[in-house]
């Protein structure tokens, strides 16, 4: 950083830990920091077990003192909150990891460096020893035995030998003593993005990309005047603060112009100078990256007066859901546009089937509109795990639209099918929230699904959003289609009600609040529906799991008497969704199923369905909708429930134990 204003050290530290903040939905085992120690010879680090505000107080006590109040005009500071993938959450593991007890180069890394084994042999046999279990400590080791063996290395090139030695997945950003005031950092598949704030308009919306090794001087390298670059210039400002961060959050109460960095680039900053370089040109590359202007607001990812993100995004749903058709939906004239995807709609029409791919929370939006989509575009539809996906090497061919699903566009299981797929020659689809991650990227086409930023670990109004944006899809699908017009209107008219419809249904978070008093302290809780339902029983599942550490199963009801029925008497906990639609005399049958067994459930009904209501024991009552949106509604409860039972039982809502919002590991 060239600070705009001469800032202390202690500042410094202020500024990476709200960054820290910001980024600890993504990982919160352990966090740490380093910075230049007051004469500047040395780099300091402060490394603790568990959430960042542990490091805040850590720092309090470290740094307390007129040394660190002593202003700087040019510093670099690192700082990382941890996911555990190698290596316990502890101290020791935590990042920064340094590649000599001289603190000489300091790392911070998300990803895993899957050949860390190779590395760390090497480095073993040249005599270094390691003193964490981490994969992350060979990188600083490696790029210290670089410096060693190749003195006249500048930094950037150091990071970038040591990226050509490593496999896997990787943002990092490095830190020297022997380099002060410089930071590199790079990514492999891993998000990465540079953040800049001046004091001025910037003169350029785009930076030039080095190529080659000679391109250390940080002028563009002279290349063949069709591949010119010179008419961008690398950024040379004089009072500027630049941010590496894995994502916007971290950087948006700073600035709102933001460079994403490419897989293998590596971006350096000396003197004020931030350049991009890559080793290798190929033809289509090209010659500069953008600055992007974000539209995010650091209001979006304040809490506000709600105690948690998670309450505040369930809350947040009637407008998220507008949010996701604004623009999109012509209630009047029942006309439906998907800008980021309608010149493919030609395309799609003629493919061979849909695929559509996700993990988690969005695996099961695609769950939840596989029937519509199989209606309204009469194609085959198949949904798909990322993960399992990939395991079966599924076959895939020229003409399969898929479909890549995922709030945060970043996790890995989705990106590397996404590739998998665009590799054999399908056309791609981002259903995503997050403008600029690398599956909006990546793909031919796609669908921001505008719900705005989601912070809670567990997924609610990206759910939701996801949901509507695969219905819209399938609307737009079916506007030919003379025969499903009626059809279609119903949807359509559906769509515009929904938001007051997901109001009053949120109007049910006392009543659902009294339900988690009775569920709280047991120690399941089954969940029942079928048809459009089923996702929101696997969703609900997923929800109660993931907040409230309680196991709980989202079961198909026409498979109860296969199995899940001897799960069933008088104090398990079942609840089950049984609406007026094609599927409700089914439903009654696994109702009955679970009564005569002496089971007791809770149901989520229509309103003023008395009929059904005579058979449970407590009943949440939902408005009456078209039968392929009831999942909107029905998913709703389900968020308010394992919100309550989290809170119930002291959970940490907005970070549940071992788990992270964005996984960018397979
Ligand atoms: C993680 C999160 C889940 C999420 C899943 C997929 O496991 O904890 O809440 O549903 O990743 O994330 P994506 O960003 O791809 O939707």
């Amino acid at each position: 950083l060239n600070y705009l204003t001469p800032k202390s050290r202690q500042e410094v530290l202020d500024l990476l830990v709200t960054g820290l903040k910001r980024l600890e939905y993504r990982g919160y085992d352990s966090t740490g920091v380093a910075i230049d120690s007051p004469d500047n010879k040395n780099i300091v680090m402060v490394k603790r077990t568990g959430k960042v505000k542990v490091l805040e107080e850590a720092i309090q006590e470290h740094f307390s003192g007129g040394d660190y109040s002593e202003p700087v005009l040019t510093h670099i500071g690192i700082a990382h909150t941890r996911w555990a993938t190698h290596g316990v959450p502890c101290e020791r593991n935590s990042h920064p990891h340094r590649s000599d007890d001289g603190n000489g180069f300091v790392v911070v890394h998300n990803g895993i460096i899957t050949n860390y084994n190779d590395v760390k042999t090497f480095l073993a046999k040249r005599g270094y020893e390691f003193e964490s279990d981490t994969d992350t400590e060979v990188f600083a080791k490696l790029v210290h035995h670089l410096w060693k063996t190749h003195p006249t290395y500048s930094f950037r090139e150091l990071v970038e030998q040591a990226i050509l030695q490593v496999e896997g997945a990787f943002a990092i950003a490095v830190k020297s003593k022997h380099f002060p005031g410089e930071c590199v950092a790079s990514r492999r598949s891993s998000p990465l993005l540079v953040g800049i704030k001046t004091k001025t308009r910037l003169a350029t919306d785009h930076i030039p990309i080095l190529y080659g090794k000679d391109a250390d001087s940080g002028k563009p390298q002279v290349l063949p005047r069709s591949e010119s670059t010179s008419e961008f210039m690398p950024l040379e400002e004089k009072e500027v603060e630049y941010f590496f961060a894995s994502d916007a959050s971290a950087v948006i109460e700073h600035t709102n112009r933001v460079i994403y960095l490419e897989d293998d680039d590596v971006a350096a900053v000396r003197d004020g100078t931030l350049s991009i370089h890559r080793l290798k040109k190929s033809l289509d590359d090209p010659h500069a990256r953008e600055i992007t202007t974000l539209k995010m607001e650091i209001q979006q990812i304040m809490k506000g007066n709600y105690d948690y993100f998670m309450q505040k995004e369930i809350f947040e749903q009637p407008d998220s859901v507008v949010n996701t058709m604004r623009g999109r939906v012509r209630f009047d004239g029942n006309a439906i546009v998907l800008g980021g995807i309608k010149d493919y709609i030609p395309e799609i029409k003629r493919c061979r089937r849909l695929m559509l791919i996700g993990c988690g929370t969005s695996y099961h939006s695609a769950v939840a509109t596989r029937q519509l989509l199989e209606e309204l575009t009469e194609l085959p539809v198949m949904v798909e795990l990322a993960s399992d996906f990939l395991d079966r090497n599924t076959p895939i061919f020229r003409d399969d639209v898929c479909f890549f699903i995922s709030q945060s566009g970043e996790t890995a299981d989705t990106l590397m099918a996404l590739r998998y797929c665009k590799q054999r020659g399908a056309l791609i689809v981002g259903i995503t929230n997050t403008v600029g991650s690398s599956i909006c990227r990546e793909s031919h086409c796609g669908v921001h699904i505008n719900a705005g930023p989601e912070i809670g670990v567990a997924s609610t109004k990206a759910y939701t959003s996801q949901f509507i944006s695969l219905v819209m899809f399938a609307l737009v699908m079916s506007e030919d289609r003379l025969s499903l017009q009626q059809r279609r209107l119903e949807i359509l008219q559906a769509l515009s009600k929904l938001a007051d419809q997901i109001r009053a249904v949120l109007k049910l978070d006392s009543k659902v609040q009294e339900l988690a008093k009775d569920l709280y302290q047991h120690k399941s809780l089954l969940i029942m529906g079928r048809g459009y339902n089923f996702a929101t029983c696997l969703e609900g599942a997923l929800k109660v799991k993931e907040l409230t550490y309680m196991h709980s199963e989202g079961i198909m009801a026409g498979e109860l008497k296969h199995g899940p029925l001897a799960l069933v008497d008088d104090s398990m906990p079942v609840l089950m969704i049984v609406l007026r639609d094609p599927v409700y005399v089914k439903c009654m049958n696994a109702l009955q199923q679970v009564t005569s067994r002496k089971g007791c459930p809770i149901i989520i009904c229509e309103e003023g369905d008395e009929e059904t209501q005579a058979f449970s024991s407590r009943h949440l009552e939902i408005p009456r909708t078209v039968d392929c949106l009831q999942g909107i509604l029905t998913v709703i409860p389900m968020q308010l429930l394992s919100y309550h039972i989290a809170v119930l039982r002291g959970c940490d809502v907005d970070c549940p134990r071992n788990l992270a919002k964005s996984v960018t590991v397979e």
